[in-house]
């Protein structure tokens, strides 16, 4: 597995705690009816999609939060300290999806994002 640390992030800025997750609004709109048990978030990032997402579904069982970069799993499981029951986070690159689900038992999820 190959792993990329914070200097290929696409905007080649560190995190910090003010980071913006873009549409947000957005985002929590197309799930807003849909029922979600298991969540897989490829691009955690600071956790911004994920704390809006939890704090709007309650019902949500799992939250897979995955990204490669260290620095952000770091600020997104202090953000995330509310969900850490519901949280499972895996470091790594999206695309070994597959392994990530396998190695938590996951079958299938209800909702998936990328961004
Ligand atoms: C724009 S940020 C994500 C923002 C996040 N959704 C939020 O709410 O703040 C993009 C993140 O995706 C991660 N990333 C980019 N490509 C990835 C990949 N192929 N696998 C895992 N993480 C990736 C980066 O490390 C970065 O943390």
């Amino acid at each position: 597995m190959k792993e990329q640390s914070s200097e290929y992030r696409d905007n080649q800025q560190p995190y910090d705690d003010k980071h913006l997750s873009v549409m947000k609004e957005e985002f929590l709109e197309y799930f807003e009816e849909k029922e979600i048990k298991v969540f897989f978030d490829g691009t955690l990032g600071a956790g911004g999609h994920a704390e809006a997402l939890l704090q709007a579904h309650p019902e949500i069982e799992m939250y897979i939060g995955c990204d490669q970069d260290p620095q952000a799993i770091e600020l997104a499981s202090k953000r995330l300290a509310p969900f850490k029951e519901k949280l499972k986070i895996v470091r790594g690159n999206f695309e070994n999806l597959d392994q990530f689900l396998n190695d938590l038992g996951v079958e299938e999820v209800d909702g998936f994002f990328l961004t």
